[in-house]
């Protein structure tokens, strides 16, 4: 269910200064391997930030982000449904949020000056750049796993800042 917009996905992202790239991973067969795996150690995610990273060097460049980590959540991963709990809360930041989505598939809920929301599904190749300020939250597909790459200008205005507003859990709207 797109909430409220159900036409024009793009426009209305857009129209709140997201910016929702493509980018294929091109996955070399040593890339592709770790991907495959549910959970990496930390220097199975060291590989895959400095083999993805040159996909979106030109990003770090044009908006300044300066540090980059590889996110990996799977369904045994330690509190999961806590921190999912947390995420799902809109919410917004002081920085923007950068996400590169390598392997799994997420959903992203935005809101609008009107409260009206529009969630996405996003899957790997998705690259996507949430201004400071534009509320949104999200939570995993039931599969319960993702890898993506965050890209930060200052990783202190990453912390979640909740607007409080009610809205029913985001895997009911997708
Ligand atoms: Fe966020």
């Amino acid at each position: 269910m797109r909430t409220a917009v159900p036409d024009d996905l793009a426009a209305f992202v857009q129209a709140l200064g997201v910016q929702w790239l493509r980018r294929p991973v091109d996955a070399a067969p040593a890339l592709a391997a770790l991907l495959a795996e549910p959970a990496l150690g930390e220097d199975g995610k060291a590989r895959v930030v400095a083999a993805v990273a040159p996909i979106v060097a030109d990003e770090c460049a044009r908006h300044g982000y300066r540090s980059q980590d590889l996110v990996v959540l799977h369904p045994g991963t330690p509190g999961l449904e806590e921190a999912l709990a947390r995420f799902d809360q809109a919410h917004t930041h002081g920085d923007d949020e950068v996400r590169y989505i390598l392997d799994g598939e997420g959903l992203f809920g935005f809101f609008d000056a009107a409260g009206r929301e529009c969630v996405t599904r996003v899957g790997p190749g998705d690259y996507l750049r949430i201004p400071a300020g534009v509320e949104h939250r999200f939570t995993l597909t039931p599969a319960r796993r993702i890898k993506a790459l965050r890209l930060f200008s200052d990783t202190a205005g990453w912390v979640a800042r909740y607007t409080g507003r009610a809205a029913a859990p985001l895997e009911t709207l997708a």
